[in-house]
């Protein structure tokens, strides 16, 4: 026994005992860490070969341990979502076995490239760009005296005399570093340009919310994921004479940086039974916690039709820490949709589903917010406490469900239903008024 393993350490085939980089680590940081940690990425240094890794191995180790890194907001309890980012155990302990062993090299080899869903690489249908660029300030300055300023949103004009079928979405930002969640909707009603015209210079202040359409309703992209592509068979619509509206996210970086956005759109031209995504908001549009409390929400409603269930965008700031959604089937079957337990907003972007759920009419959803006011809350950007008082009729605390209704006249059906929701809401400046006598349907 002890001569087999001296001999065994003595032999040069040393390094395929353990893991080594060439041999395992470097696949595995290539699938999980590559696409962002490279020079053209978001992340702030490179990892992209042996010395970047090596000398970062146990700063590594435990960001990766605890689910720092690689950024993935839902946990595997919901439904299985296209483009999962986890690290698996056993990517973990060949990680961590690489660092006992004394990081060794091994073989160098053809790493395969990964599973990244098939985009179209054909030319883009429409492409537009923000005719001039914006700089990103070096700092955020004060938003509305509460905390850092940190998003912007732009009015991109689509100037499309039809509508158009948009089937996938690519983004790309001139400051990868600083831009993180970018989230879209079209205005056909001119409401957002004249928004923007009240400020000098591109884009304006205020949320890209339009009326009752809250901004991500065509989708987010996150940090690493700036291609939306629509399962096939549907397709996200934009009406004639639109604008792209863009609300972008940013973290300042301590330099002014030039931003100066584009967007390519591929259209479904030649499905004709192709069907809308229709975004339905499950949210809580009133949020009052006070100053070192701990507040959970929920929301509920019922399916009024059957719908194809395809993704989710959620949204909220850094005072919501975990949030659920779950869904009561009609025949009493409960299904967990979506589990975030750790929520950040810089991290979002919307989760397209791994295969579209049917859910029939009656389906009772049902969403759960932990707004966390306090100062253990590392990401509460309200610090000094405060009473922490928003509202908003699109949802301060929301997840959007994006589904299609299963036929034309059920998707007439499903919009006014949903239009109906979103007006019941008292308008906010009510809700946001001293309370002279208290507001009933506050959740
Ligand atoms: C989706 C993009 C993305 C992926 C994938 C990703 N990172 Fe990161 N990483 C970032 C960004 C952005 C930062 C900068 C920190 C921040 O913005 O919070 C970062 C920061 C880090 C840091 C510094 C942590 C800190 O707290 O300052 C380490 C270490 C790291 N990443 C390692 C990894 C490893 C290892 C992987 C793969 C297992 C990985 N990252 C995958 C985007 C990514």
């Amino acid at each position: 026994m002890i001569t087999a393993l001296l001999c065994l350490l003595s032999s040069p085939l040393l390094d395929s005992d353990g893991p080594s980089w060439h041999g395992d680590v470097e696949a595995i940081v290539k699938q999980h860490c590559g696409d962002c940690h490279s020079s053209s990425g978001p992340a702030p240094f490179p990892l992209q070969n042996y010395e970047d890794v090596a000398n970062r191995s146990s700063f590594i180790e435990v960001v990766v341990r605890e689910g720092i890194m690689p950024p993935w907001l839902p946990s595997a309890s919901g439904l299985p979502l296209q483009s999962h980012r986890g690290v698996s155990k056993l990517e973990m302990q060949t990680i961590s076995s690489w660092i006992k062993g004394g990081l060794p090299r091994g073989q160098a080899s053809e790493v395969s490239s990964h599973g990244v869903p098939e985009v179209s690489s054909s030319k883009a249908d429409v492409s537009i760009r923000m005719p001039e660029p914006w700089s990103i300030p070096a700092e955020g300055g004060m938003n509305w005296g509460r905390r850092e300023r940190d998003k912007r949103t732009f009015v991109l004009p689509l100037g499309n005399p039809e509508p158009l079928r948009v089937k996938q979405m690519r983004f790309e930002t001139s400051a990868p570093k600083a831009v993180h969640a970018v989230s879209f909707l079209a205005d056909d009603g001119g409401y957002a340009r004249a928004v923007d015209e009240r400020e000098a210079g591109p884009g304006h202040y205020m949320t890209g919310d339009v009326n009752d359409t809250p901004s991500g309703a065509l989708g987010s992209v996150g940090v690493g994921s700036r291609t939306l592509l629509l399962p096939s068979g549907y397709h996200w619509e934009i009406p004639a004479r639109s604008d792209m509206v863009m609300q972008v996210h940013y973290r300042p970086t301590g330099r002014s940086l030039p931003m100066q956005e584009s967007l390519d759109l591929w259209l479904s031209k030649d499905d004709p039974a192709s069907r809308p995504v229709r975004t339905l908001l499950n949210m809580i549009w009133r949020v009052d916690v006070p100053a070192g409390e701990v507040s959970e929400l929920t929301e509920s409603w019922v399916l009024p039709v059957d719908i194809d269930l395809i993704g989710f965008t959620t949204r909220g700031s850094g005072v919501l820490t975990r949030h659920e959604l779950s869904a009561t089937l009609p025949d009493g079957q409960s299904l967990d949709l979506l589990d975030i337990p750790d929520f950040d907003p810089h991290w979002r972007q919307t989760w397209l589903l791994q295969e579209i759920r049917r859910l029939p009419a009656g389906t009772k959803i049902v969403g759960s917010w932990t707004v966390e006011n306090t100062e253990s809350n590392p990401r509460n950007p309200f610090i000094p406490l405060d009473r922490y008082i928003t509202a908003r009729r699109t949802g301060v605390l929301a997840t959007m469900l994006h589904v299609a209704a299963v036929d034309p006249v059920e998707d007439e059906a499903l919009k006014a239903w949903h239009q109906g929701m979103v007006r019941s809401r008292p308008s906010v400046q009510r809700a946001l008024q001293p309370p002279t006598q208290p507001v009933s349907e506050v959740p």
